[in-house]
């Protein structure tokens, strides 16, 4: 996969993205034959505990980003720019996306509207592709003061439709839109030559992206409305825990077939 191959499934094919944060996740996600993997920042409430993706940061991101590609060595992984890691300083921002690159991603996301037009013209005029990402966008939610659907008012619904616009007029390759009103995001796949990808944005837009934990039934506590879980993970991995816990606590692990012998 690359990125012209991807703008070409526009119309065509839809587009599957999903999040990986780790070598086995990134092993199984290769395996599906998904399009494109996303290290994003998700991380944060997903993996790592944290209540919001604002904690997360370029370490973090980069030893996940590392794993994930020793996982999925024939992958097309985007990694996705962590707040405060390109919102202050064009220079950092650069160096931080370049990082990504040299440590095995393809391509970077961020979050944010027309005003890192510069920044994104910069980032690809030295060969770093950059996917958007418009709508609810969670390192802002502080700003929105809440998880918020976006394009229900008529200056929402205007700002994303200029602002997506605006994005593909300075280069980037794709555009995630989340929650996102389904109409919204419907116009806006229509406009636009790049592929949107959506999540909680509807049917129409030219690709899906769901989080690895919620496709699996990893968080038990959280299932969101625009997403579907597949399997209950959860539930079979607690079962295995307490299966190998009752085990050892009756003396029926380890059997004869695990142990080894001096005469072996
Ligand atoms: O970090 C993430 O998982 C994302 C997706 C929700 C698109 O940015």
């Amino acid at each position: 996969m690359n990125i012209n191959k991807l703008i070409k499934m526009k119309g065509k094919e839809k587009i599957v993205m999903i999040t990986a944060y780790d070598t086995p996740s990134a092993k199984i996600a290769e395996k599906a034959g998904v399009d494109i993997i996303l290290v994003g920042d998700s991380l944060g409430n997903n993996v790592l505990g944290y209540s919001n993706t604002i904690p997360v940061t370029m370490e973090e991101m980069l030893i996940h980003l590392r794993a994930v590609r020793r996982g999925a060595p024939n992958s097309f992984i985007v990694a996705d720019m962590p707040f405060l890691s390109y919102g202050h300083s064009e220079e950092e921002a650069i160096k931080n996306a370049g990082l990504f690159l040299k440590n095995g991603a393809n391509a970077v996301k961020l979050e944010g509207g027309k005003i890192f037009g510069p920044l994104i013209k910069k980032m690809i005029s030295i060969g770093i592709p950059v996917m958007g990402h418009l709508g609810l966008t969670p390192q802002s939610i502080n700003v929105f003061g809440g998880y918020k659907v976006q394009g229900k008012s008529r200056i929402s619904k205007e700002y994303l439709i200029e602002n997506a616009i605006e994005l593909e007029k300075n280069g980037i390759f794709s555009l995630v839109l989340e929650m996102v009103t389904e109409e919204v995001a419907k116009e806006i796949s229509e406009k636009l030559a790049i592929p949107t990808i959506g999540i909680g944005a509807g049917r129409y837009c030219d690709g899906q992206v769901l989080v690895f934990h919620d496709i699996v039934g990893l968080n038990p506590d959280f299932q969101p409305k625009f997403s579907k879980q597949y399997a209950n993970t959860f539930k079979v991995m607690l079962e295995a825990i307490e299966n190998y816990k009752n085990d050892v606590k009756n003396e029926k692990f380890p059997t004869e077939d695990n142990i080894f012998r001096g005469d072996q």
